[in-house]
């Protein structure tokens, strides 16, 4: 590593220089104004340049990209309690860049190779009357954008900290559309997004994601949230976001001993929207994988008692229509036999159930089966088959009752067999009761640090026990899938259920499932739990439906990314559909590579991505409320080879309102270079699979 260079006497001798370009070494350069002496990064390609200034003691970074200002000045600052604030009276004690350029495999993903290629800039900051005092501030810019985080090192006089406020702002240069969600409301990040210029915002969590003009998308979001606050924003004035931790119950919003450092705060720039998906900048600045054998790591699909109980046709807790029972968990596992699915996940299996169970989580228990639900004899039938139980845990946001049995409730799974498990956290907001050393009990936030330590010692467990899982009412997602790949899939953000008994105040719209990829799925995989059949419910949930077509059900499962996706409705909805749900079978959920072909975000989305296990290609193609007609080009089929494309598209007459069943069948010869016309009714979709002949 190179030494660093101290700068703190270039920046005061050169105040009144106009402009002094003063290069050091190879890779280093300072621009000087007369407004203030600048470090620049610059992306690899040279198309992002990141300007960390110094203002009356206090940094600032802005940030360009080409001809285009993408954040405006903004501050940067730390503020401690009982300790030295990291926000005034600082100057640059010295400073160094890196470059990296490795390319990485994904265990499973959207791609299997990722470029990291970037260039790093570490600044350390001293107090002006105690240089002993630092922080230091690491910016990575890459082609796809930049992220940065603060580490406070070691030092003599600071040991147990605790951080009261993060100055970081983000300066927006004008009020952009935006596509957002609140923060701190009362159903985590439970919301459909709104789409509105950014005044509009007060509170927001990330990822958020900004169209400046037709040229330039922007998202904020983090990555490497692993034992810290989470980030939401908060509009302070004008077009500026700051950064707003999500305290503990006491005020404090990280505690930690030194040396600390931030989750990196992520600024995905894009020419195009479909460039946002394609970013791996998330994953690029998490730590690489740190499981030895990922053998037991596998990407899939599975089924579940789940979606009648969504629509009360069954109930999790015990009586006379208790999902969980031998008999019906039975039916699934013979039903993902037959049909080629992995998993067969059950929910209410475990006592806990009864009576009003998100008040009172702490009754669940993990180890002790309802009487009707053999879990020995369940799991080695689903094993004789070759399918695995998909285990449940739902906690009820009680955690320290989960944290006390999940040890137990891991082996347990471990020894039979179960290889994935999906976990559960509803509770209202700030309903997580914590338990201090005197006995007080306190109420916690789901996003705060006392949640995301938890969320991350499950994972760590899990791992210990070579299980994957499948988190809902999570953490938002920041990439730690690289380092832990057991960590498949989550929910944090409005999914399937939501249409089954939200009603209109809460039922995803059309649009909906065209803003997820450019917005909450940025930060990693979701379990939407696509392939509803039965999109309207007859004696089921009335004045309920999904606002969708059949077709695009399918597609949905090439356009919203999980390594675990399920075929959310009931066996015999899919039974009398083979023909359709052939593709539900067929598509993979574990890709070579991914292309954005065509995109706006909440209008439409059309991907293409390679199997990882085959030469073959899966499109998926959906819209909002609007029919439209996009045209597919073939260009990423490999050339000099025929592909048979089975095409499932909307019929002539569908439409999500009144014709949402109809879909048509179709099969074709096609090659690279060919072109398709893609027709999608109104919240339509046509899925296809591209077979290498
Ligand atoms: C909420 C989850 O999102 C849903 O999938 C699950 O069925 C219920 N909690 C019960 O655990
Ligand atoms: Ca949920």
């Amino acid at each position: 590593m190179r030494r660093p260079q101290r700068t703190n006497w270039i920046i005061t001798t050169v105040k009144n220089v106009t402009t002094l370009l003063l290069v050091a070494g190879a890779n280093l350069c300072f621009l000087m104004t007369p407004r203030a002496a600048a470090i620049d990064v610059q992306s690899p390609d040279k198309s992002i340049t990141v300007s960390l200034t110094m203002r009356d003691g206090v940094p600032y970074y802005e940030v360009r990209r080409a001809a285009d200002m993408v954040i405006a000045s903004s501050r940067l600052g730390v503020q401690l309690r009982n300790g030295p604030g990291f926000d005034k009276d600082l100057v640059i004690d010295s400073h160094q860049f890196t470059t990296v350029d490795d390319t990485w495999q994904q265990v499973w993903g959207e791609s299997k190779d990722v470029r990291d290629h970037h260039r790093q800039l570490i600044v350390t900051l001293a107090k002006k009357d105690k240089p002993s005092t630092r922080i230091e501030w690491i910016f990575r810019v890459f082609n796809d954008g930049i992220g940065f985080r603060y580490r406070i090192p070691e030092q003599e006089g600071l040991s147990d900290i605790e951080l009261m406020n993060e100055l970081t702002e983000f300066t927006m240069t004008d009020n952009h559309r935006c596509w957002w969600i609140g923060a701190y409301q009362y159903n985590r990040y439970e919301y459909r997004y709104t789409d509105s210029p950014l005044q509009e915002t007060d509170k927001v969590h990330t990822p958020i994601t900004f169209k400046a003009h037709d040229k330039l998308y922007i998202s904020l979001h983090e990555a490497a949230l692993t034992d810290f606050a989470s980030m939401a924003l908060h509009r302070r004035e004008n077009n500026t976001f700051e950064a707003d931790l999500v305290p503990w119950s006491d005020g404090v919003k990280v505690r930690g001993t030194l040396p600390i450092q931030s989750p990196w705060r992520t600024i995905q720039i894009s020419e195009t929207p479909g460039g946002l998906i394609e970013s791996p900048l998330i994953l690029n600045l998490n730590e690489p994988n740190k499981l030895k054998d990922v053998s037991w790591i596998k990407p899939g699909k599975y089924v579940g008692i789940w979606w009648e109980m969504h629509l009360g046709k069954a109930t999790w807790g015990s009586g006379p229509k208790h999902g969980a029972t031998n008999a019906n968990t039975k039916r699934y596992i013979d039903f993902a036999a037959e049909h080629g699915f992995d998993g067969v996940l059950v929910e209410g299996w475990n006592t806990g159930w009864d009576g009003n169970w998100i008040e009172n989580g702490e009754k669940f228990n993990f180890t002790t089966a309802y009487p009707d639900f053999d879990i020995e004899m369940l799991a080695k039938y689903a094993r004789d088959k070759n399918v695995r139980i998909v285990g449940h845990h739902e906690t009820g946001g009680a955690v320290e009752n989960y944290e006390r049995q999940v040890e137990d409730a891991f082996k347990l799974y471990q020894r039979l067999g179960v290889r994935a498990v999906k976990t559960g956290y509803v509770a209202h907001a700030q309903e997580i009761v914590r338990t201090d050393k005197d006995g007080n009990k306190h109420k916690e936030w789901h996003h705060g640090q006392f949640m995301v330590r938890h969320y991350r010692k499950i994972v760590e467990l899990a791992a210990k026990y070579q299980i994957m899982l499948d988190v809902h009412e999570p953490i938002k997602a920041t990439g730690i899938r690289r380092t832990y790949p057991n960590m498949m899939t989550r929910e944090g953000a409005c999914g399937q259920e939501f249409n089954a008994w939200g009603g209109e105040a809460t039922q995803n719209k059309p649009d909906h499932t065209t803003i997820l990829p450019f917005t909450r799925i940025l930060g990693g995989p979701m379990d939407f739990t696509p392939g509803i059949f039965g999109v309207t419910f007859g004696e089921y949930q009335p004045g309920n439906r999904v606002s969708t077509t059949v077709a695009k059900q399918l597609a949905l499962y090439v356009i919203l990314y999980s390594p675990l996706h399920m075929a959310a409705d009931l066996p015999e909805n899919y039974e009398k559909r083979l023909d359709v749900f052939q593709f539900i079978k067929d598509v993979p959920t574990d890709w070579a590579e991914t292309k954005v072909l065509d995109s706006l975000i909440g209008d439409y989305v059309m991907i293409a991505r390679q199997d990882r296990n085959s030469d073959d290609w899966y499109v998926g193609a959906i819209t909002d409320e609007n029919a439209r007609e996009l045209t597919l080009n073939l260009s990423f089929l490999d050339k000099g080879r025929t592909y048979t494309a089975q095409i499932y598209r909307d019929g002539d007459n569908a439409n999500w309102e009144t014709q949402p069943y109809e879909v048509a069948i179709e099969s074709k010869q096609v090659k690279h270079g060919d072109s398709m016309k893609i027709k999608l009714a109104t919240s339509g979709g046509t899925a296809i699979r591209f077979k290498a002949n």
